[in-house]
């Protein structure tokens, strides 16, 4: 089964989808979002809303192990993430997408790992699906690598932040590629980030920051995010 995980922006997906029905599922984390089950070109299909439909968890709220252990129960075996981010590089404008190739981690304070009770240190030196990132990048329609820096949110970064990411070699900065990725990791599911920039980072651009645009670049968008997930899901 696929799992698809829609960002900001990307809260139902069923579209063309065909015997759609909703669940949520139990895990020792508390309940997760209610799951979208479809078929789709013959796949099961299963959608989450990350920041759940009825609740908006801002990004270091979301219950990410309810989310990752829900999908696993039911049979995830590879995931799709959409993730919106800011551009850390000129090259890279508002309204691109990018699969990202590893990451660098700035979040401070959420649960990020299944492994509590013992010492388990998984291997991570490539963090995401080869497989998946392979047939996007043969899309010809995104970036096809990235470093993906996650900050802790909510609020968006100061310049001195920004400087400090480009020095390290980051590509994109959001706030909810992390713990995700890792925790699909511990449960072995392969998973790929599709990237949409919907900014230049603060600093980068001239303008004040705000969510409304990110909103905007989503919205317009969005239809372009749906097909490439949707050929990925074919091929
Ligand atoms: N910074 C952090 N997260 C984001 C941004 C940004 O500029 N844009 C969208 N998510």
């Amino acid at each position: 089964m696929i799992g698809i995980i829609g960002g900001t922006g990307v809260y139902e997906i069923t579209e063309h989808g065909q015997d759609i029905k909703k669940k949520i599922i139990e895990t020792p984390y508390g309940n997760s979002p209610e799951i979208s089950l479809f078929k789709f070109q013959e796949k099961d299909i299963a959608f989450i809303p990350r920041h759940a439909s009825d609740h908006d968890y801002p990004p270091h709220m979301i219950n990410y192990r309810a989310n990752l252990w829900a999908l696993k129960k039911i049979g995830v075996t590879q995931i799709l993430a959409t993730n919106a981010v800011g551009s850390l590089k000129e090259s890279i404008a508002p309204g691109d997408f990018v699969i990202p190739h590893d990451f660098l981690d700035f979040t401070k304070m959420r649960p990020g790992t299944f492994y509590d009770e013992r010492t388990v240190h998984i291997d991570i030196t490539s963090p995401y699906c080869s497989h998946l990132r392979s047939v996007l990048i043969s899309s010809g329609k995104v970036v096809d690598q990235g470093v993906y820096v996650c900050t802790e949110g909510p609020r968006f970064e100061t310049a001195a932040e920004i400087k400090m990411f480009q020095i390290l070699g980051g590509t994109l900065v959001g706030m909810t590629g992390i713990p995700e990725v890792i925790l699909s990791r511990e449960l072995e599911m392969c998973y790929s980030s599709i990237c949409l920039v919907s900014n230049y980072a603060a600093s980068i651009s001239p303008y004040k920051l705000t969510i409304d645009e990110v909103f905007e670049i989503m919205d317009k968008r969005k239809n372009n995010l749906v097909d490439l997930i949707e050929s990925t899901i074919k091929s």
